[in-house]
């Protein structure tokens, strides 16, 4: 596995990194048992990836504290987080429901340390309560060696615009964030890579597939839509497999391939989170990964095609699973 640094943090990590929320949450939502579920987070470490992401909102904490109970600890790369509030919810969580957060987050994962503890999903109108009260708790926790580094996650398919993660690079106590970024979603690299780049902010990519690259329906039912506003050309109204085009001889091999491709190698991207609950997902989506970049002719046509769009493909998670 290629290793890279996770921002200034000092972290070394594989440039693909398992999701174990999303949609499939390694599988429970899906069919899969636990011990399956245990079992693809082994597999995940065998193809080389030592970055695991869960949450305490995913239920996959348990899994993971299981899957890594016999592997030295300095293998593996934890990161967690904590949510600021609850769906539905005017106010925040105070700080101290974070504090208990990170300690039940402890307990669930078998480990003393987590590697990178995340605020989760904050919503615009919680930024402030988050910086100025759960900030100086959490750090108050960092001191006393409960976490290494301190996180936060957008709430992508709410905030579309991202305004709470362009608030975010501009303060110092972040020293990793969640970003979704992807083919269709490419605004992040001048509001958000450009900072997290200058200030050493590491950078978890999410949605690099998410629905929208996943599922035939979805993407062209996406560019009917975008094509009805103007928003790209019109004749994709009507093309079949709208992003066939990436896929040929010497390109990708399919549109998934495509948008792992295209999120890896994204000057600004640390790691690259891909979300399944499938064993031979599993393996081809971490090869993807490890490929090289797109062809340069592609990556000018999805610029050029997408490069303006906003709030595209940012697809809520599926009911079931909610990350
Ligand atoms: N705000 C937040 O903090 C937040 C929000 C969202 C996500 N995240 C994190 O980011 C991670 C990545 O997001 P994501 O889980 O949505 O991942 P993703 O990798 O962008 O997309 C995963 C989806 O694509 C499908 N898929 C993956 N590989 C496939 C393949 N080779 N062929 C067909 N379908 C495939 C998966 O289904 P299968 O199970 O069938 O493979 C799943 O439905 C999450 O797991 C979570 O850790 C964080």
């Amino acid at each position: 596995m290629e290793r890279t640094n996770l921002g200034r943090t000092g972290l070394q990590v594989g440039v693909a990194g398992l999701g174990c929320g999303g949609s499939s949450r390694l599988g429970t939502r899906t069919d899969k048992s636990r011990a399956e579920s245990v079992t693809l987070v082994r597999q995940a470490l065998d193809l080389g990836v030592n970055l695991l992401d869960t949450a305490a909102r995913y239920g996959t904490e348990e899994i993971v504290g299981e899957a890594i109970a016999a592997v030295p600890r300095d293998n593996v790369v934890i990161s967690t987080k904590a949510r600021l509030h609850e769906d539905g919810a005017e106010a925040p969580h105070p700080p101290t429901a974070l504090v208990e957060g990170l300690e039940d987050s402890l307990r669930r994962l078998g480990t003393d340390c987590i590697d990178v503890f995340h605020v989760h999903g904050v919503l615009p109108q919680h930024y402030e309560h988050a910086r100025q009260n759960v900030v100086p708790a959490l750090l108050a926790e960092k001191d006393k060696g409960k976490f290494l580094h301190l996180g936060i996650t957008e709430y992508a398919s709410v905030d579309t615009g991202q305004t709470m993660l362009v608030r975010a690079v501009e303060d110092d106590c972040w020293e990793v964030i969640m970003v979704a970024f992807h083919m269709m979603n490419q605004k992040p690299r001048q509001r958000i890579f450009a900072h997290t780049r200058r200030h050493g902010i590491g950078t978890l990519n999410m949605f690099a597939v998410r629905d929208i690259f996943s599922k035939p329906a979805r993407l062209s039912d996406a560019m009917r839509a975008l094509a009805a506003d103007g928003r790209v050309p019109e004749r994709f109204a009507t093309i079949d497999d709208p992003l066939g085009f990436l896929v040929h001889d010497g390109g990708a091999t399919s549109v998934i391939d495509a948008a792992y491709r295209f999120a890896r190698h994204e000057p600004g991207v640390d790691v690259v989170l891909t979300g399944t609950g499938d064993s031979d997902h599993l393996r081809a989506n971490v090869a993807s990964i490890l490929k090289p970049p797109l062809p340069a002719e592609d990556l000018a046509t999805l610029r050029e095609l997408f490069g303006d769009l906003d709030g595209v493909g940012l697809d809520p998670p599926n009911p079931a699973s909610r990350s």
